[in-house]
């Protein structure tokens, strides 16, 4: 199976599934294994690609469910798919991701096991822990009234400021690991409210050039910090405190730029070098990237809105 799941992972595996009879799915994996194993249960009721049932097409209302039932056993700490109810493919055909999206997608059980986390190395820890950030720290942002999931969102952050580091310095350390996929598991809770225009200009990086997610986020965040800086200052400043930052002797915009180089310097401290260009992605495609990310859904929630020229200055901003 590929990094990013593509279309053709899961159609194999339906195929598979249908000929066995199986009546449910083990997602044993990453965030991909995830999402390829809620794709195959839907897929083993439908004939048509997946691309039909695609949410953004109003694919919700043909879908047939309830699923078989699928059984999340996560081995990274980032996407939070096992308590997710959407499932991310990407298909080569149409040139970026499929996004189906239905409440039977939710799996039946999610284990989290740290133990299964202990051999992830260091760089896929950083990266798959900054998108566990990522989806705390838009959710929290988004602007949509949910205060439960803020309060979810707040307690995600807290547990990767305080034991991402440790994760990646130190990958048996299970306390860290242990706290790492709680992180994740809050993050997707939390992102039930919806994301932003980080994970809009990360969706095409992955399509486009195989970026893997979270690295793809991690690199594009602190860009998209400091263009919401001034409307996100309530939530950056309580950030900045997380981080252990005197926000009481700082002013809200002081609190809220030291939120943003918190943050960098934690992207610095867990290995991730900053720059798309330093990450194989050539400048001159960041036009067409710029188009694709302001085609996908997630920057229509960000807190400040955007136009296709925010998200190419974004991208040269991250570059
Ligand atoms: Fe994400």
């Amino acid at each position: 199976m590929h990094g990013n799941p593509v279309e053709e992972d899961v159609t194999g595996s339906a195929a598979l599934y249908r000929s066995a009879g199986c009546d449910g799915a083990i997602g044993l994996g990453g965030g991909s294994a995830l999402d390829v194993a809620k794709a195959v249960v839907v897929l083993a009721r439908h004939d048509g690609p997946l691309a039909e049932l695609e949410a953004q097409a109003g694919g919700m209302d043909r879908m047939r469910g309830p699923y078989d039932p699928i059984i999340a056993i996560p081995t990274t700490s980032g996407t939070g798919s096992e308590v997710g109810r959407s499932s991310v493919i990407t298909s080569h055909r149409l040139g970026r991701k499929i996004i189906i999206f239905s409440p039977w997608l939710m799996p039946k059980r999610a284990i989290l096991d740290p133990e299964l986390t202990v051999g992830l190395p260091p760089a896929l820890t950083a990266a798959t822990g900054m998108d566990a950030f990522t989806h705390c720290l838009e959710s929290l942002t988004c602007p949509v009234f949910h205060p439960l999931c803020d309060a979810i969102a707040i307690h995600g952050l807290e547990l990767v400021i305080r034991y991402l580091e440790k994760a990646v310095r130190d990958g048996r350390d299970i306390e860290a690991r242990g706290h790492m996929q709680v992180a994740a598991t809050m993050g997707a809770i939390a992102f039930q409210k919806d994301l932003g225009a980080t994970h809009s200009l990360a969706h095409p990086l992955s399509t486009e050039f195989g970026l893997n997610h979270g690295l793809a986020n991690a690199l594009c965040l602190p860009a998209v910090m400091r263009f919401c800086q001034d409307a996100a200052a309530d939530h950056y400043g309580r950030l900045a405190s997380l981080f252990g930052a005197p926000i009481h002797s700082l002013s809200p915009a002081e609190a809220a730029a030291r939120a943003v180089t918190e943050v960098e310097k934690m992207i610095e401290r867990i290995g991730i070098a900053r720059g798309l260009r330093n990450h194989g992605i050539p400048r001159e495609s960041i036009g067409e990237l710029s188009a694709k990310a302001f085609e996908d859904s997630c920057h229509r929630t960000n807190i400040r809105a955007c136009t296709r020229e925010d998200l190419l200055r974004l991208y040269e901003a991250s570059w």
